[in-house]
């Protein structure tokens, strides 16, 4: 799909996880990511990737746009949208940790945009990218009997 059918939001959106994609510290995988999050009161909060010379300490975009949006005093469950954009053939999707993360921290019809630089999109939605989560409700069962 193309990114004219778009609401213009949406576009604004996109182009803003473009603006942090440039900003992207991937110096391993070469491969820059960006992510965009708009929050209740219409505030974009940017993020990219942030690789690290021991690998299992990067953050993707997407986290790295949420857990700004949270440091900075935004509410879980507040937000309204994210985009995210790779140099990918399809729109780029969200790894499993991301989606995780967005199930904890945002509503579960909240529109997940993904996208690329040729203008692909597709939408879909916290919920539907991460079927049958773990969620803060899991949890409240979850106590192990004292033994
Ligand atoms: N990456 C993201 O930032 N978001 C995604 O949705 C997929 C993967 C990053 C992690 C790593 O820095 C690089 O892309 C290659 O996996």
């Amino acid at each position: 799909m193309n990114a004219a059918a778009l609401s213009p939001g949406d576009r604004m959106l996109v182009k803003a996880a473009e603006e942090a994609m440039n900003r992207a510290y991937a110096p391993y995988s070469r491969f820059h990511v960006g992510a965009a999050l708009l929050d209740a009161e219409g505030g974009v909060h940017h993020g990219c990737n942030i690789e690290n010379a021991a690998y299992g300490a990067t953050n993707c975009a997407e986290r790295t746009a949420l857990f700004r949006a949270i440091a900075d005093g935004k509410k879980a469950g507040s937000f309204q949208a994210i985009a995210i954009i790779g140099n990918t053939e399809a729109p780029i999707t969200p790894c499993g940790v991301c989606r995780q993360v967005m199930v904890e921290l945002c509503d579960p019809d909240m529109p997940v945009i993904m996208s690329n630089l040729q203008g692909d999109f597709e939408v879909s939605t916290v919920s539907q990218l991460l079927p049958g989560a773990f969620t803060p409700i899991s949890l409240t069962k979850g106590e192990q009997p004292h033994s």
